[in-house]
């Protein structure tokens, strides 16, 4: 089964406007259009949403806008939080849910992320669940049994037709922003694992955790890695773009999804 790549920026809690859109315009101008493409998405901070739908408006079909959360009510006494329909309404259709720093930093669980990822599909937003193991777990020979509860918790009470459509990320925790990567065979199985629990072939596993252009191709080698979550090395447009040539290269002909 050939599945389109993607690739997804996570900018994390980095960036002001003049930035994101110096980012926007830079991108696009180096992109080589013509080649076939993976599906792309820049996820900012929720004040630069806007920006970036605005400074890719001429661009609709080249990248998409992504959210990093998302609320996990519709609406109501929630301070500081941000719905799904706010999300829609500034052209959000994508978001990034269970993040690791979400789960240890503010408590998010896998029933939370299942929650979520239940709202994401009601208003038509593509979920991307993060999932991974912390090095204690790894160490401990316990990556299977904890992303197996992850991807089962995101998944309680989901049908299959939903299931098929969604994307999920491989993102090891000791390898986000330390500089280490996870062994691209090792994670290849561990991405194919997600997807047999997901049980759809159409269900894309992307790979995070310290990608950078040079390490990115020999991800996107591996037959059941599917793109890149990319935090610190999306944060530049010129290596953005370099990701975007490698995950280029990897684009089957004529593209399923
Ligand atoms: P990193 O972050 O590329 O900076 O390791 C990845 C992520 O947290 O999604």
């Amino acid at each position: 089964m050939s599945r389109r790549p993607f690739l997804i920026a996570n900018w994390k809690l980095f960036k002001l406007k003049a930035d994101a859109k110096a980012f926007c315009d830079r991108v696009v101008s180096l992109i080589q259009m013509e080649a076939r493409l993976p599906q792309l998405a820049i996820c900012p901070s929720y004040t630069l949403l806007e920006t970036i739908h605005a400074s890719l408006k001429s661009h609709p079909a080249l990248i998409s806008v992504g959210a990093q959360n998302m609320a996990m009510a519709e609406e109501g006494a929630y301070t500081g939080e941000v719905s799904a329909a706010m999300l829609k309404e500034v052209g959000v259709t994508v978001v990034i849910l269970g993040h690791s720093e979400r789960r240890q930093y503010f408590g998010e669980t896998d029933a939370t992320v299942n929650t979520k990822t239940k709202l994401a599909l009601q208003h038509g937003l593509l979920p991307v669940i993060c999932v991974g193991e912390l090095l204690a777990e790894r160490e401990a020979g316990q990556t299977d049994a904890v992303v197996t509860q992850q991807v089962k918790g995101a998944l309680a009470d989901i049908a299959a037709s939903d299931i098929e459509t969604m994307v999920f990320a491989y993102e090891p925790v000791w390898a986000i922003g330390t500089g280490k990567t996870c062994d691209a065979v090792e994670a290849n199985r561990v991405c194919e694992l997600i997807r047999q629990l997901a049980g759809s072939d159409s269900v894309r596993v992307l790979y995070g955790g310290s990608v950078k252009p040079d390490n990115f191709d020999g991800f996107m080698a591996q037959p059941s890695i599917d793109g890149g979550l990319v935090g610190g090395a999306s944060l530049d447009p010129g290596s953005f773009v370099d990701l975007i040539e490698i995950a280029q290269k990897h684009v089957p002909h004529p593209v399923a999804c």
